[in-house]
């Protein structure tokens, strides 16, 4: 019957199922435990200890930060509060901070002579090649003014006038070294349904209204001062405030819920977002603009220009939580099994002196026997045609080479 079903089908229909070989081999059995021990440690150290392997992870951290600067400085003889210098003014995860303006007071529309060295001239067809700059202040008319006794004058612009002169600037606000910044961050790991805040309820008001967050004496405490954090990275005041920066507040949660949700606490760290561009030749520092506008009792609208160089602090939250999770265990053991027995194999089956032996013992074909025996012999199971080959063999299915074992004798 078998004769007449086409080969490939017969190919098709086969069973593979393992068979276990004990090798009575000290070489091998001493490597294999070796391997196994190795694995074992590199489980349990690595893995385990160290990487967290058995554990599973919510990345997708849910993350609201609240900001508030507090502090008073004095800037052109004028005194700075915290309206007149934190832009926005929301206290959302990312601010600034000015550390000095330059003010062109009382700007209205019309016609006047540009500043920036750029666009000096002697005569009106230099101006005519730079229309439509936009590096001005204004929109350049082409006219060269020129109308005193100095050989050269600048281009005309219409816009708002007087152009800004941004070659005068007072002298950074130095308090701001002494500003505070207090950082509410409020996370959640929806994976677990973990909710924390960056500081515990406990800590009461006095304490709040003193503290300063120190890695050390006060690593609760939700109250950065500038300066502070200058000195955490290693900048100084000076090199700061000439040109600005960016400044990254990183709050790190990285939890371990095997333990109580207590121990769940932020890490602090600072860094110079900026630092890469420190020495650009082209671009350096942080710089913007803003206005302030009213109207004169004639109606003119006039306005206020600023441009201000700021400290900007971006507060970056990060984190992940693990918990104890077993199916990631089992598969961890299983490997580790299994990666032991894989590399034995190797050795044996290529290095070892009985390396013929064991491959015939390892892989056989049965299908022959099985099926010339089938008929009388099928509910004897296979273990009977086995016998022919394998007089070894055993119930169990386990076969013996190489070092006889003396009580089997
Ligand atoms: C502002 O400028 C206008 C003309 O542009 C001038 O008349 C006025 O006096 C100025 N006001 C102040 C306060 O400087
Ligand atoms: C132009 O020069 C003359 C003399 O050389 C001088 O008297 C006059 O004040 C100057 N004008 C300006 C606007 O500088
Ligand atoms: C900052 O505060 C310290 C101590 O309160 C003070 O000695 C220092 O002068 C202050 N710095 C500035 C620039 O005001
Ligand atoms: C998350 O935990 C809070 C209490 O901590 C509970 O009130 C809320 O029902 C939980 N949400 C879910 C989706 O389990
Ligand atoms: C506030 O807490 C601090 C320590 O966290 C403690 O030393 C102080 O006595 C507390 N003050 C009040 C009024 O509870
Ligand atoms: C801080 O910067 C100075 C020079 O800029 C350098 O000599 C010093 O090693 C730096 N310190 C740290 C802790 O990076
Ligand atoms: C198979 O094992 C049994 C006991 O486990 C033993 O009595 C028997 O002799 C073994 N047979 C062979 C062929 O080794």
């Amino acid at each position: 019957m078998a004769h007449r079903v086409p080969r490939f089908i017969t190919d098709f229909f086969v069973y593979e199922t393992a068979k276990s070989v004990v090798v009575k081999s000290w070489s091998v059995g001493i490597i294999n435990r070796v391997v196994q021990l190795l694995i074992i440690l590199y489980f349990i150290c690595w893995v385990f200890m160290h990487e967290k392997g058995h554990q599973q992870r919510d990345t997708g951290i849910e993350s609201a930060v609240m900001s508030k600067v507090k502090g008073l400085g004095k800037f052109n003889n004028r005194v700075m509060d915290v309206a007149d210098y934190v832009v926005p003014s929301q206290g959302g995860s990312s601010f600034s901070v000015i550390t000095s303006m330059v003010i062109t007071a009382n700007q209205t529309q019309g016609r006047c002579p540009e500043t920036d060295p750029k666009f000096k001239c002697t005569t009106d067809d230099e101006c005519m090649a730079k229309l439509g700059s936009n590096l001005g202040n204004g929109i350049i008319t082409g006219t060269c003014l020129n109308n005193n006794n100095e050989t050269t004058g600048w281009c005309e612009i219409e816009g708002w006038c007087p152009a800004e002169d941004d070659t005068v600037s007072g002298k950074p606000m130095k308090e701001v070294e002494n500003f505070t910044i207090f950082v509410k961050n409020s996370i959640r790991f929806p994976l677990f349904n973990v909710t924390r805040g960056n500081f515990p309820s406990s800590l009461n008001q006095s304490y709040i209204q003193s503290c300063h967050y120190d890695s050390v004496d006060d690593p609760f405490c939700p109250i950065f001062k500038v300066g502070d954090i200058l000195r955490h990275i290693n900048q100084s005041f000076d090199s700061i405030t000439d040109k600005g920066g960016e400044i990254g507040i990183n709050i790190n949660w990285k939890c371990n819920l095997d333990y109580n949700v207590m121990y769940c606490n932020p890490n602090y760290f600072f860094t110079r977002l900026d630092a890469a561009f420190k020495n650009s030749a082209a671009s350096k520092g942080y710089n913007f603009r803003f206005a302030k506008y009213y109207q004169s009792e004639d109606g003119t609208e006039h306005r206020t220009l600023h441009k201000a160089k700021a400290i900007r602090f971006e507060i970056i939250v990060s984190g992940n939580v693990g918990r104890l999770y077993s199916p990631k265990c089992y598969k961890a053991a299983y490997v580790t099994y299994g990666l032991a027995t894989v590399f034995c194999d190797i050795i044996l089956l290529n290095f070892h002196k009985g390396a013929d032996e064991y491959k015939a013992k390892k892989f056989e074909e049965v299908s022959g026997i099985v099926s010339e025996s089938a008929n009388n012999r099928l509910y004897e199971g296979s273990q009977m045609s086995l016998k022919a080959l394998e007089k070894r063999s055993n119930d169990s299915g386990t076969f013996s080479i190489g070092r006889q074992d003396p009580s089997n004798q």
